[in-house]
């Protein structure tokens, strides 16, 4: 629904693609379906797992909707492995039965639903807060993958995404480059002074964005007035 770090949702017809390969190849995809409650301007998107039960296991935690410290999740299996999963030894401690017993009761109320309706406008505010100090302070950044979860793209013209990371952290702003999530380095693309900035937004009080924003974009100048 929302993959990391790109933001972009996968098509229809690559998910139908998916399942079926996953049925020729009798495969067992992994979907990690882990911020998918929080979308904010689309519909949600239906788990791969009811499109195919057999050949999907559906993996899904309490971290983003309530907190990592839970340590609460889940698998949605197919039937054959159930066994298996449950013979298996996954080390540490499970769960305390108390937090399974509360967060059991949390849900079957309707509460959990009504707090995820409530956060997911709360973090909507934050991801509007922040796009709009985005416009004023980067003013033509095309950002991308803000329609759901806790973080965005932000491409930069002329300014390497590694060196604003740098810069900003001494002024205590924490991001990433798109570069730090791949396996192998990028083909240089036809602009090859273009870079990526992955900004989250999740840890961060609404009142923090204007001051963290304004941070970001003195980092880009300063890096881009080094770099002429
Ligand atoms: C891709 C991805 N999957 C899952 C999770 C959640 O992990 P856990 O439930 O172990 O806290 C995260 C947390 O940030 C994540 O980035």
């Amino acid at each position: 629904a929302h993959q990391f770090p790109t933001g972009v949702v996968l098509t229809p017809a690559r998910r139908a693609e998916l399942a079926d390969w996953a049925r020729e190849v009798d495969g067992l995809i992994m979907e990690d379906d882990y911020d998918a409650e929080f979308r904010y301007d689309r519909h949600p998107v239906g788990a791969l797992q009811g499109m195919a039960p057999d050949h999907v296991a559906l993996l899904g935690s309490l971290s983003k909707t309530l907190s990592p410290a839970v340590r609460l999740g889940w698998i949605a299996a197919p039937g054959r492995w159930t066994e298996a999963l449950v013979a298996r030894d996954t080390g540490g401690a499970p769960p305390p039965v108390i937090d399974q017993d509360a967060f059991s009761r949390f849900l079957t109320s309707g509460s959990y639903d009504r707090h995820l309706r409530a956060s997911r406008l709360r973090y909507k505010r934050r991801r509007d807060r922040l796009l709009r100090e985005l416009a004023a302070h980067l003013p033509g950044a095309a950002v991308g993958g803000a329609a759901a979860g806790f973080h965005l793209l932000l491409p930069l013209r002329d300014c390497p995404a590694d060196a604003v990371v740098k810069e900003a952290a001494g002024h205590d702003v924490r991001l990433a480059s798109l570069d730090d999530y791949r396996t192998v380095p990028e083909e240089p693309g036809p602009d090859a002074s273009a870079s990526t900035l992955v900004v989250g937004y999740g840890n961060l009080t609404d009142q923090a964005v204007p001051e963290a924003v304004r941070r970001l974009a003195a980092a880009v100048e300063r890096v881009r007035g080094q770099s002429v």
